[in-house]
């Protein structure tokens, strides 16, 4: 037997009076920007669409630990030096958000506390302060005693988000949902959330390393693909403004199976680090293992590499990932990934300063890419000197950059590796192994 305290909420969705909607030219439509409180972190107001809009409710997800209650934390203290903050947070005392708080340097008299899980508090609360931006920490920790089921449930996560979003439509206050969510993707977690709510960001990264990414996946309020990059340290998350400087100051430049590609994530071009390792493996089943880069990919390539290159990974495990936990999902990285193969399987290292773009086609083409000039520019800008671009792109040339077009991955082959391969001809590996 379980005892419930069943307090009916008030139906706050007051029946308004019958309006006739009327039909406006779309022409007349004014563009004014909303009210955007904007941030100090450039990264944060570009993954919002410029700001935090006065109203809206944002979720952010994220696994345990990644630093999303840190992240928000940062985020009150922007919003705090000028305005109101209402920090509800449902999982931590009021002395560990404050320890978290101080050792962010971010102890502004703006940020006002308030530890609670009902619903109906945390509604009066904000209603009573009016704030610039309410935080709820966590969604999953909130509970509507209207509603049967336990904190965290489906139907608790789902009305409580439904009554919040009300609330900050009504009042105009931006509402941010924190929302867990596991690596098996819990059903209770943010996917129920993500009709609901106006914006929501996924706050990514390996927990072991520095890089975050927090990525949009949808905005009522801006681009869904942007990102934001910050690097959480001592002193917590620091905003990352130039991510390629970053991702390349790891590099391991000159080992054999390390490429470097340029991924675009939203406006901005990425230039990430993938590596590939090829072991042969007689004893048991071969593996395939993709980190940050769909797994599917990596067996499409490899397919390819067989059928055009005649060459063998059927005695081979593969391994592939991303630096700095980066992932990548278009495939523009394809022919970048095919030559790291090559340069593992083979032993031979990528040349100095060279960036790989460009989709991989079934028959071992090469396809163009979108936004093939930005990503140039980003590899001119970061000191790379040689590119290796698909036959027939428009895209100007940026100077210092030396630009060669390829049609096929035997061609990108011969032109990555010059000396002992034969242009067009495809590679045989006592021919490779000849340094
Ligand atoms: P947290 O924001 O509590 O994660 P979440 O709210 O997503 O569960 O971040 C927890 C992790 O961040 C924890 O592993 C420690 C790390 N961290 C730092 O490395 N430096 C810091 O200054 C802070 C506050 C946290
Ligand atoms: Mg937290």
């Amino acid at each position: 037997m379980q005892e419930f305290q069943v307090r009916k909420a008030a139906k706050d969705a007051k029946a308004r009076p019958l309006q006739a909607a009327r039909a406006v030219p779309l022409s007349e439509i004014t563009l004014e920007d909303g009210q955007r409180t904007r941030l100090a972190w450039g990264e944060l107001n570009r993954v919002l669409g410029g700001g935090i809009v006065a109203g809206s409710l944002v979720l952010i997800g994220g696994e345990p630990g990644v630093g999303k209650s840190t992240l928000l934390m940062h985020a009150a203290a922007q919003v705090g030096k000028a305005g109101k903050v209402l920090y509800v947070s449902g999982e931590e005392s009021g002395q560990q958000v404050r320890m978290r708080a101080q050792r962010l340097e971010a102890l502004e008299p703006g940020i006002l506390l308030l530890a609670e899980n009902d619903l109906d508090a945390i509604c009066e609360a904000i209603r009573a302060e009016v704030p610039q931006l309410a935080i709820i920490d966590s969604i999953q920790t909130v509970t509507d005693a209207g509603f049967e089921g336990s904190a965290g449930s489906v139907t608790q996560v789902r009305e409580s988000a439904g009554r919040l979003m009300r609330l900050a439509k009504e009042i105009g206050v931006p509402i941010f949902l924190v929302g867990h969510v596991t690596k098996d993707g819990s059903i209770a977690g943010p996917r129920v959330l993500e009709h609901i709510v106006d914006t929501v960001l996924y706050l990514e990264g390996d927990r072991r390393q520095e890089l975050r990414i927090l990525r949009a996946t949808k905005n009522r309020f801006g681009s869904a693909e942007e990102i934001g990059v910050f690097a959480m340290g001592e002193a917590g998350l620091e905003e990352v403004a130039d991510p390629s400087a970053a991702l390349l100051a790891t590099a391991a430049p000159s080992a054999p199976g390390t490429v470097i590609v340029a991924a675009l994530e939203g406006t901005r071009p990425l230039l990430v680090e993938v590596q590939s390792l090829v072991n042969k493996n007689d004893n048991s089943m071969v593996r395939r293992i993709a980190n940050g880069i769909d797994v599917n990919r990596l067996h499409m390539i490899l397919a390819v590499l067989e059928k055009r290159l005649q060459m063998s990974f059927g005695k081979s495990d593969v391994f592939v990932s991303v630096a700095g936990g980066i992932r990548i999902t278009e495939p523009a990285a394809d022919l970048g990934l095919a030559l790291s193969i090559v340069s593992n399987e083979y032993n031979r290292p990528m040349p100095d300063g060279l960036i790989v773009i460009g989709e991989l086609g079934l028959s071992g083409e090469v396809r163009r890419v979108g936004q093939l000039e930005r990503r140039l520019q980003e590899a001119a800008r970061h000191g790379l000197t040689r590119a290796l671009i698909p036959a027939g792109s428009k895209a100007g040339r940026p100077s210092g950059l030396d630009v060669v077009e390829v049609r096929t991955v035997a061609e990108a082959v011969s032109a990555a590796f010059p000396s002992p391969i034969k242009s067009g001809a495809f590679i045989r590996r006592p021919e490779l192994t000849v340094s």
